[in-house]
């Protein structure tokens, strides 16, 4: 299996922040964003990362980041040109690298910590379908972001992206693993009403199947979101660092 992150977008809620420098370049605690879910995928047992940002960033990931080595990982470096082309559009981008294997999808914002190598490693012997990730949240907080309805036993009956009423507290993660069939059902994506090809419809696609599974984590910050979520995320970070839980 092979990793992607995101590290596009225009993060426009984390401006004037955000103007010159990439959000997944700004601090957390004592290390820059994208070096979370770069580690966390390493930890992972997954060996090649590529790591996909807009024309403007692209070469600071570079330099920041190089071949990889320090991280045990090889690296490589890909340009969205199109930031408003949505999570699946920039997922689009990674078919070449990927070249027909599974792939493990994070968002460059994304702050986590929990056993992604069992999970992973379960995965790969699955001949296909989609893995996602839940968490639970206080009630009402889950609309800021995709929402999971599970039955009981944990099956997935619905997600939504960001909906005024949610049917669940479960959040969607911006943690994602995919079969090789992953870029053909992003073909047949149709751009959501915001006019972006939405992870949401992506994982929708495995879910109308029947191969979708979500596993349900407990600790995750998605640090993008605000700049109130940015603080957050560097304190409970610097607590989880200080304690040696991250
Ligand atoms: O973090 C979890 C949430 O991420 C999920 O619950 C939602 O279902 C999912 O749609 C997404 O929502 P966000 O509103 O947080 O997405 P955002 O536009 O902030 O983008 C998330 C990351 O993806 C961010 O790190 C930048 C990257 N990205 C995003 C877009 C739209 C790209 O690299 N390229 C893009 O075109």
């Amino acid at each position: 299996m092979k990793g992607v992150i995101l590290a596009g977008g225009l993060a426009t809620r984390l401006r004037p922040l955000t103007w010159v420098t990439n959000k997944h370049l700004l601090p957390i605690y004592n290390k820059p964003m994208v070096y979370y879910p770069l580690e966390a995928l390493a930890k992972a047992g997954i060996k090649e990362v590529l790591i996909s940002s807009s024309p403007d960033h692209s070469g600071q990931f570079a330099s920041l980041l190089q071949s990889g080595d320090k991280f045990g990982l090889k690296l490589y470096y890909s340009v969205q040109t199109n930031p408003k082309g949505g999570i699946a559009n920039a997922i689009a981008l990674a078919e070449e690298f990927a070249r027909g294997e599974k792939i493990a999808v994070v968002l460059g914002d994304n702050i986590f910590n929990f056993d992604l190598k069992s999970a992973v490693d379960k995965f790969n012997k699955k001949e296909k379908g989609a893995m996602i990730f839940g968490i639970r949240m206080p009630a009402m907080e889950s609309r800021h972001y995709g929402v999971i309805e599970i039955d009981k036993a944990g099956k997935v009956l619905s997600i939504e992206e960001k909906p005024e009423h949610p049917k669940s507290n479960i959040a969607q993660t911006g943690i994602y693993l995919y079969d090789s069939r992953v870029f053909e059902f992003i073909k047949r994506q149709k751009p959501s009403a915001r006019g972006e090809l939405e992870v949401t419809d992506l994982n929708n696609f495995y879910l109308s199947e029947g191969s979708l599974e979500c596993g349900l984590i407990d600790w995750w910050i998605d640090a993008g979101t605000s700049h109130d979520e940015l603080l957050r995320a560097n304190n409970l970070v610097a607590d989880k660092v200080k304690s040696g839980q991250l």
